[in-house]
């Protein structure tokens, strides 16, 4: 069955303290959005890769683009939340009914592009379950206890850290699944948090499965975990 992805890139990265957004600063002489595609190109059920950008940086997408040859990859303009990106490319995936790698696809994958450690192992995990179960994601152990605070810095409550777990990437999702939920949430959900989880499970009551991730496959959130890839690649390329 078809399965295509869709890689967030719209965001400027405000949390590395850098001026180029983290998804295009240079790691070992190229890009770090060039390691995730990669990774996904590697895999050979995948047909289909739209990268979903800011305006400013579409030109710069379509140079790196260029250099794939194993993996169809379109680029497509992102907007102000990631919500509003995910969602601008899903609709790629909806104009094109001509049989190409970008026709409605089965099972959607949604992964961030800042991720590129991710393997294929958990791909097909997420695919699978998805394509079952109507959605599903990766999760990781907390680490740190989670507390609520009040708006004035004060303790509200704390969570019971055993009950919880983060919410990582990829996240899998029958297609029309996730775009029927994306249609029925109010412009308020669309702005509020950035979980598409919770959104194919609030408006469109699919059950969503949870698989657990490795640490190795992690965000780059901050400056710091920008260094961390670069060792980790040097380290697998040595
Ligand atoms: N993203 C996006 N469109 C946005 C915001 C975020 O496509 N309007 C993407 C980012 O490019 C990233 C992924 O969503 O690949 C995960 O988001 P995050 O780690 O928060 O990235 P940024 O929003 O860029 O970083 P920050 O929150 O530090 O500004
Ligand atoms: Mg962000």
């Amino acid at each position: 069955f078809p399965v295509a992805v869709v890689l967030p890139a719209g965001g400027s990265g405000e949390r590395t303290g850098l001026t180029t957004p983290k998804q295009f600063v240079t790691v070992l002489n190229r890009p770090l959005i060039s390691y995730t595609i990669q990774a996904f190109e590697r895999v050979s059920w995948i047909k289909a890769i739209v990268v979903v950008v800011a305006k400013e940086t579409q030109d710069l997408m379509q140079s790196i683009v260029h250099k794939f040859h194993h993996v169809k990859v379109k680029v497509v303009q992102g907007g102000s939340t990631r919500h509003r990106s995910i969602y601008n490319g899903l609709q790629a995936l909806s104009e094109q009914t001509d049989g190409s790698a970008f026709t409605k696809p089965k099972v959607v994958i949604i992964h961030d592009a800042v991720r590129p450690f991710v393997e294929e192992d958990l791909l097909l995990k997420v695919t699978m379950a998805a394509k079952d179960q109507g959605a599903s994601g990766v999760i990781r152990p907390l680490v740190s206890t989670v507390i609520a605070t009040t708006t004035e810095g004060y303790l509200d409550h704390s969570l019971e850290r055993a009950k919880y777990r983060a919410s990582e990437m990829p996240q899998g999702f029958l297609y029309d699944v996730i775009c029927q939920a994306y249609q029925r949430c109010s412009e308020f959900d669309f702005e509020f948090g950035t979980e598409c989880l919770h959104l194919a499970l609030h408006y469109c009551n699919t059950n969503a499965k949870l698989i657990e991730g490795l640490p190795t496959q992690f965000k780059v959130t901050y400056k710091r975990d920008l260094a961390a890839v670069e060792s980790i690649f040097k380290e697998t390329l040595s």
